[in-house]
């Protein structure tokens, strides 16, 4: 695979692209489908999150209202019509869907390879119900690092020898200011490495979702296969 010079992410080549690219189309539009009349639905940011937003729109539902993790998505969801509105004027959203880096079979999952992923947590974990859309590629045995990670900008160097091995990404601060970077190192115990990374001082937030903040994961491979996530069923309610 090759590596996309803005991100560093690896990419698919080219023959594998459009086979992905409409698998993340197909678990977009089944995730669209979960939408009722009057929602308040978080909009996570991706690939995979693009196709959502047009499956959304088409669908033409009375009275939605969206809150955004980045402004990319919130650029696209206007041009699309749909109403997007600040997390602050809502109590709490109905449902949030978004894409993942990996996926593993307990359910843990590695976000912000697009350094979305503290806006994408807060909004998932203000969603009774939240949704993971993905490519079959994106479901692993096991996950593995680069893990990232977004780091307040003070101290940054001592926070990243606290959390080493890490480095920064090299794209530009989160719209909150922070610094993108990505932790290097071993992934074998998830709960372990998200406690660790969450106890430094200076990260602001990391990739790692716990399966219990997630109610649903939409993965399309031929057709799309649904498995519930660890999230307590009154999430999904
Ligand atoms: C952005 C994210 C994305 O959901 C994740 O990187 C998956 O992206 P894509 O849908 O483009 O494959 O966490 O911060």
């Amino acid at each position: 695979m090759a590596a996309d010079r803005a991100s560093g992410r690896l990419e698919p080549p080219p023959s594998d692209e459009a086979k992905i690219s409409e698998q993340k189309r197909a678990a977009a539009v089944a995730a669209a489908e979960l939408i009722e009349d009057g929602m308040r639905v978080g909009l996570g940011t991706g690939t995979t999150v693009a196709h959502l937003l047009p499956a959304i729109a088409e669908r033409a539902l009375a009275g939605l209202r969206c809150v955004a993790t980045s402004p990319t998505t919130e650029l696209a969801a206007r041009e699309l019509g749909l109403m997007v509105v600040e997390l602050a004027s809502l109590e709490e959203l109905d449902i949030a869907i978004d894409g993942a880096d990996q996926i593993d079979e307990q359910g843990w999952l590695i976000k912000g390879g697009g350094g979305a992923h503290t806006r994408e947590k807060i909004v998932a974990a203000a969603a009774a119900r939240f949704v993971v859309i993905a490519s079959a590629d994106k479901a692993v045995p096991v996950l593995t690092a680069p893990v990232p990670l977004e780091l307040l900008a003070f101290g940054v160097e001592h926070t990243l020898r606290a959390v080493a091995p890490a480095r920064l990404r090299g794209v530009p601060p989160s719209p909150d200011g922070g610094l993108i970077a990505d932790y290097l190192g071993p992934v074998e115990d998830p709960r372990m490495l998200s406690a660790t990374l969450s106890a430094v001082p200076g990260v602001v937030e990391h990739g790692l979702f716990a399966p219990e903040m997630v109610s649903d994961i939409l993965i399309a491979q031929d057709g799309v296969v649904v498995r519930r996530g660890g999230a307590k069923p009154a999430r999904s309610s």
